[in-house]
């Protein structure tokens, strides 16, 4: 037979349940303390534009490069992915400056001063700081991984 008050919680048995609670409150607080800090810390952009380039940004979009050419593949595709080309052998800054102000057999010379010309460099070498693209030439093992990688801009 079981003694009277037998389901009622001893004293020590509350003490532990207070400390449980208290425990789980506590790690709620710190969880949530974390989540709506170090989780939404902003990144340290890789590659910061400075002025020239942002305003070489806005030229790239005023003029329409788009419509022509490509950054990662993405783009219009009647000129060529211009990703890497201030860094692709045989190309660099200044063959891409050229073209830029003067055009090319293919591509129109689409009135851009030399100023202008300048800023549409810093930002393509921005670009160019982002990545190499494209990569060929995988060397891939059987499980996806590869085991050397070989690029076209360097
Ligand atoms: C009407 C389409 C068109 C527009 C708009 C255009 N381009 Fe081009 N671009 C081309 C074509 C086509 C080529 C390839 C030229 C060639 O091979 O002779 C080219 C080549 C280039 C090249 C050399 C790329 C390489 O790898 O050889 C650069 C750099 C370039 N364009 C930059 C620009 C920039 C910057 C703008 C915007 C200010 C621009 N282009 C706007 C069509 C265009």
């Amino acid at each position: 037979m079981e003694s009277k008050g037998s389901n009622e919680p001893s004293a020590v048995g509350v003490r532990q349940r207070r400390i449980v609670y208290f425990v789980l409150i506590g790690l709620f607080l710190l969880q949530s303390g974390l989540t709506y800090t170090v989780s939404t810390e902003v990144p340290v952009p890789a590659a910061e534009l400075n002025s020239a380039a942002r305003r070489g940004e806005a030229l790239y979009r005023s003029f329409n490069c788009t419509a022509c050419h490509q950054f990662y593949g993405l783009g219009g595709y009647m000129g060529p992915d211009l990703t890497n080309v201030t860094i692709a052998p045989g190309k660099g800054p200044d063959f891409t400056r050229g073209i830029i102000l003067h055009g090319s057999a293919n591509m129109p010379a689409l009135g851009v001063t030399k100023d202008q010309a300048d800023d549409l460099v810093a930002f393509l070498e921005a670009v160019a700081a982002t990545g190499i693209y494209p990569i060929r030439n995988l060397d891939l093992t059987p499980w996806g991984t590869y085991r050397e990688m070989h690029s076209d801009a360097r």
